[in-house]
C-alpha cells in the first residue's frame, strides 16, 4: 500500500482515506498488510476525530530519520544497530492518543510513549525488549494556557518546560515554576519522574507542585484526578515515565519569584585550592537560606596558556531568589570560601536567570524558548549518587585522578535542604528529602560515535564503584528521571517483578511496594511497560 503523495489537496486526500478505510474494512486481507496498515484502520474505526495521514512517518517515509531524530538527545541511541520503530504516529487530539492505546493493545504491538526525547537511556523512542513497537509522539499536544488568578496552568505534556518558563513570564513577572533547568526537557516525561531545579530548595520538585492532571489509561480511557483516584495520582507523579499510562497534560501550580533575581557562576581550578573550596560546599550547600541554590559543575579542562596540561574545574553555578546585597550578605555568613564580589552577579528577571541557567550566551531572547530545541546533542552515558555526608578531601582527588584520564568527564552536584528535606519521603513516589546533602551526576559524553564507547562506558562504570564507599547505602539510591539501565532491566526472559527490585528500592525506596499495588490494580496486564516499568505482582498477572 502506498500513501497519497504530499501535494494532495485535503479533499482528495479525504476522499482517499475514507477509500482506504473501506478497503481495509472488507474482508481480504493481504499479505501485504503491514502493522502500519492495521493500525491506521484501527485508529479510524476508534477516533471520533478523522487521523490524517501526515500524522504517520514509517522507515520508507524520506522523513523518518528527521522526525526520529528530531528530539531524541542520547545519540548513543540513534546508531544504526539500535532498534527501529515501525512507525512514528503523531497526534493532534487527545482522542488520537486513546486511539493509539486501545489499537495497540488490540494489535498487540508495543508502543513507546515521547514527550521532549531526553530519556538517558532513550526508552521513548528505542524497544531493546520487543519487536515490532512504535513511538506515539506527544510533539504536537503541547498547548499551554496560564491561569495567574488562580496561581496555575494547564499544559500538555508536548511542551518543553522552557515553553511553560516562557508563557509564565509571558503573563506575570513575579510567578515562576520551579523545574528542570535545561529548557528543552519535555514536560511529559521531565514530572512523571520528579523535575528538580534551581528552585527546588525553595518549593520543591516539579512533581510536588501538580495540582491535576489528565491522563489515558491502559482501557484508553482519559481520567482526570477525580476520576483516577489519588493512588494513582499519588503514583504519577515522580513513578517514572510511561509505567502507568499516558499523561495528556499537568494542571501546575505557579510559585512566587521575585522581580529581580541575581545569578553567578565562579570557577575554582584545582591551583586555585577547588578541592578545599568543594570539600566545604559540602558542608553548607544544604544548610543556605532557601532563596539561595548553588550547584558545583565539575570538567577537566586545560589549563589556561598551559596547552594539553589539563585541571579539575568546578563552577558554582547559582541562581539567589533575591537581589545582589542580600546575596552578598548570605554568602558572607555562610560560605565566605567562595570569595563572591559583586562583580561576579547578575541581577535579571526570573525568565531570563532560567535562560543564563540553561547556558545560553547572554542577551538571546526568551524567545528563544520558543523553539522548543535542545542546544546540543550528544552520546553519553550517566549514572547518578545521593549524598548523605561530605565526602573527604582525600576521596576527591582520586575522583580527580579519574576525572584526567577521560576525555569528556563531567559532574554535577547539586544541593538539598531547605523545602527539599520538608517534604515527607512518602508524600510522592520521588523519595529523596531530609538527610540528603547533595545529589551528584556523573557524565561521560563523547562526539566520535560507537567507536570508543565501551572504554567511556567501562570508564563511568569504574567511577561508580569508586564512588561507592563516600554515597547514599542500603540502598544505593539513584534519580529515575537519570535511568541507568545497568542499575537492572525488565525482560521477557525473567518475571519483571524479580528482575525490578534491583532498581525498583534505588529510585523509590519504600515507595517501591506501593508503586507495584498502584501498578497491580490500574495496569494488571503490563500494557504500559518498557525496560525500567513498574511491574504488576507477578501473582495477579494471571
Ligand atoms: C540534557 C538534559 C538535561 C536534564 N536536566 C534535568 C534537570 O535539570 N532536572 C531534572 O529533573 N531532570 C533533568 N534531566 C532528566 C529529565 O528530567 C528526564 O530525562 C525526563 O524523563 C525527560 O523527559 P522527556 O519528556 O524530555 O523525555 P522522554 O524521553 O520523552 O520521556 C522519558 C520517559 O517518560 C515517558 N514519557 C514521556 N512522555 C510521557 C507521557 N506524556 N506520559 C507518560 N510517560 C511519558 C517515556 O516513554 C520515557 O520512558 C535532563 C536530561 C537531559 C538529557
Ligand atoms: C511522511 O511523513 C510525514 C511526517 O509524518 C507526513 O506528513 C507525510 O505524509 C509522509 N509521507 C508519506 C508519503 O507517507
Ligand atoms: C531531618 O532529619 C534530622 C535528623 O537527621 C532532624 O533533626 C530534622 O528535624 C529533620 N528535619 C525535618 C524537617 O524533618
Ligand atoms: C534478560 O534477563 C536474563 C535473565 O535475567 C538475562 O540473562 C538476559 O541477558 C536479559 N536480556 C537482555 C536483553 O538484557
Ligand atoms: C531471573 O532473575 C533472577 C534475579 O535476577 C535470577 O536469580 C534468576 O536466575 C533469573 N531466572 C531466569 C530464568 O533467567
Amino acid at each position: 500500500m502506498t500513501f497519497p503523495s504530499k501535494e494532495m489537496t485535503f479533499p482528495s486526500r479525504y476522499v482517499l482515506s475514507l477509500l482506504l478505510i473501506l478497503l481495509l474494512s472488507s474482508a481480504s486481507r493481504t499479505n501485504s498488510d503491514s502493522v502500519e496498515d492495521s493500525f491506521i484502520h484501527c485508529l479510524n474505526s476508534n477516533s471520533d476525530l478523522s487521523v490524517p495521514f501526515s500524522t504517520f512517518c514509517d522507515q520508507k517515509n524520506s522523513s523518518f530519520g528527521s522526525i526520529l531524530q528530531s528530539s531524541a538527545q542520547n545519540l548513543r541511541y540513534l546508531t544504526p544497530s539500535m532498534p527501529k520503530p515501525e512507525f512514528i504516529f503523531t497526534p493532534l487530539y487527545e482522542s488520537h492518543v486513546q486511539a493509539a492505546v486501545i489499537c495497540s493493545k488490540q494489535l498487540g504491538i508495543h508502543l513507546r510513549v515521547r514527550s521532549g526525547g531526553h530519556d538517558y537511556e532513550g526508552l521513548s523512542y528505542v524497544s531493546e525488549i520487543e519487536t515490532p513497537f512504535i513511538i506515539v509522539d506527544l510533539a504536537r499536544l503541547r498547548a499551554i494556557s496560564v491561569d495567574i488568578e488562580s496561581n496555575s496552568a494547564w499544559v500538555q505534556t508536548g511542551a518543553t518546560i522552557g515553553e511553560v518558563y516562557y508563557r509564565i513570564a509571558e503573563n506575570s513577572k513575579i510567578h515562576g515554576f520551579p523545574a528542570g533547568l535545561c529548557t528543552s526537557l519535555g514536560v511529559g516525561g521531565h514530572i512523571t519522574g520528579g523535575a528538580y531545579g534551581s528552585m527546588m530548595r525553595k518549593y520543591g520538585l516539579g512533581a510536588d507542585n501538580v495540582l491535576d492532571a489528565r491522563i489515558v489509561d491502559a482501557n484508553g480511557k482519559i481520567l482526570d484526578r477525580e476520576a483516577m483516584g489519588e493512588d494513582l495520582f499519588w503514583a504519577i507523579r515522580g513513578g517514572g515515565g510511561a509505567s502507568f499510562g499516558i499523561i495528556l497534560s499537568w494542571k501546575i501550580k505557579l510559585v512566587p519569584v521575585p522581580e529581580t533575581v541575581t545569578v553567578f557562576t565562579v570557577t575554582k581550578t584545582l591551583e586555585q585550592g577547588a578541592t578545599k573550596i568543594l570539600y566545604r560546599w559540602q558542608q553548607v550547600a544544604d544548610k543556605l537560606d532557601e532563596d539561595l541554590f548553588i550547584r558545583v559543575i565539575i570538567q577537566a579542562a586545560e589549563i589556561p596558556g598551559r596547552k594539553g596540561q589539563r585541571t579539575i574545574s568546578t563552577s558554582y553555578n547559582a541562581l539567589f531568589l533575591g537581589g545582589v546585597d542580600r546575596l552578598l550578605q548570605v554568602m558572607q555568613e555562610s560560605f565566605p570560601e567562595l570569595g563572591l564580589t559583586q562583580k561576579d552577579c547578575i541581577e535579571t528577571s526570573w525568565i531570563k536567570s532560567v535562560l543564563y541557567i540553561a547556558g545560553y550566551p547572554s542577551n538571546t531572547p526568551p524567545e528563544v524558548l520558543l523553539q522548543g530545541k535542545s542546544t546540543f546533542k550528544n552520546y553519553f552515558k550517566a549514572k547518578s549518587d545521593f549524598v548523605r555526608e561530605p565526602i573527604p578531601e582525600t576521596a576527591l582527588e582520586g575522583l580527580w585522578k579519574r576525572f584526567l584520564e577521560e576525555e569528556g568527564p563531567l559532574s554535577i552536584w547539586n544541593p538539598y535542604g531547605g523545602m527539599m528535606s520538608k517534604i515527607a519521603e512518602s508524600a510522592i513516589p520521588f523519595p529523596h528529602r531530609n538527610g540528603t546533602l547533595f545529589k551528584i551526576q556523573y557524565v561521560t559524553n563523547w562526539q566520535d560515535g560507537e567507536k570508543n564507547m565501551a572504554k567511556h562506558m567501562e570508564w563511568i562504570r569504574r567511577l561508580y564503584n569508586y564512588m561507592a564507599p563516600y554515597v547514599s547505602m542500603l540502598p544505593r539510591a539513584a534519580y529515575v528521571n537519570y535511568r541507568d539501565l545497568d542499575l537492572g532491566m525488565n525482560n521477557k526472559s525473567n518475571t519483571s517483578f524479580i528482575q525490578a527490585t534491583a532498581w525498583g528500592s534505588r529510585y523509590f525506596k519504600d515507595n517501591f511496594m506501593r508503586l507495584v499495588r498502584v501498578k497491580t490494580k490500574v495496569d494488571p496486564d503490563n500494557f504500559f511497560r518498557h525496560e525500567q516499568s513498574i511491574p504488576p505482582l507477578p501473582l495477579q498477572q494471571g
